[in-house]
């Protein structure tokens, strides 16, 4: 299958610029047979409450790199069972964490910047897993980041994981929403969420990677502290680094 032309996905992303996530969903659910939910933090779960009211079944992943902290590893297991729902965890290539690990240590990232790591235990498996997908689903918001997230359509053509054989489609159903609103949704149909919340962690990633913030500073600045903000994507959502460029 080739992509849709940008033109079709843009008009697409337009019309449902102001739609409601559960509209969104329901349209990348029927626009693909083949399509997961890509899991790992509290929007990713209001996604799959979501999902769980639309239809019995779908498809969701989450990237285990090996260095989430405890608490996130019991949230996947809750979110499992509550749900009832296979959860496709993925793991590195051992032999790609062993070379790194071999030559640089536990703690490359400090020194190195994180995408080298990234690179190995986040992205060549989620590369791995968007290969045999039509179209994925995240749990991006547009608030994340005004550097790399502004502007993040609801639906668009996948240029950082697209083939020429493989047309890959990524749906972004809370790009418009707030961390209010998510949070205002997790509370009032009691979803699910990580422990690490209640001790002052707003955006959780990888546990060497990943602080809580004082009151007022942006969630973003958890994560990664030690680099630029402009470079805190870490591949998976590559694409908004080169239309941030572009802007
Ligand atoms: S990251 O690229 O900086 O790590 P972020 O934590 O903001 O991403 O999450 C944005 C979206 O990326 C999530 O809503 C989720 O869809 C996806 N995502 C991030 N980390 C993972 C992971 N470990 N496993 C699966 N999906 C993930
Ligand atoms: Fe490695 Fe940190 Fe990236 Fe996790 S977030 S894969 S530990 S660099």
């Amino acid at each position: 299958m080739s992509l849709p032309s940008t033109a079709d996905i843009a008009a697409l992303a337009h019309d449902y610029h102001y739609t409601e996530p559960e509209d969104i969903l329901t349209l990348a659910f029927e626009r693909h047979a083949n399509i997961a939910i890509s899991f790992s933090g509290a929007e990713d779960v209001v996604l799959i409450d979501m999902a769980s009211r639309l239809r019995r079944e779908f498809s969701v992943f989450s990237l285990d790199t090996g260095r989430l902290h405890p608490e996130t590893y019991r949230f996947i297991e809750e979110v499992r069972k509550q749900y009832g729902i296979v959860i496709d965890v993925l793991s590195p290539d051992a032999a790609a964490v062993e070379a790194l690990v071999h030559d640089k240590g536990l703690y490359s990232f400090y020194g190195d910047g994180h995408k080298e790591c990234c690179a190995v235990r986040k992205v060549a498996p989620l590369r791995r897993k968007l290969a045999g997908l039509d179209a994925w689903i995240t749990g991006q918001r547009e608030d994340q980041s005004s550097g790399t997230r502004s502007g993040l359509p609801v639906i668009q053509n996948d240029t950082a994981f697209s083939t020429p054989e493989h047309a890959l489609v990524k749906y972004n159903p809370l790009a418009r929403w707030s961390s209010a609103q998510v949070w205002d949704y997790i509370r009032r149909h009691d979803v699910p969420y990580n422990a690490l919340h209640r001790q002052g962690y707003i955006s959780i990633g990888c546990e060497p990677c990943t602080r809580p913030v004082l009151p007022n500073q942006h969630e973003r600045e958890g994560r990664w502290w030690w680099e630029d903000a402009a470079d805190k994507e870490c591949g998976l959502h590559a694409g908004n680094v080169v239309a941030a460029a572009g802007r």
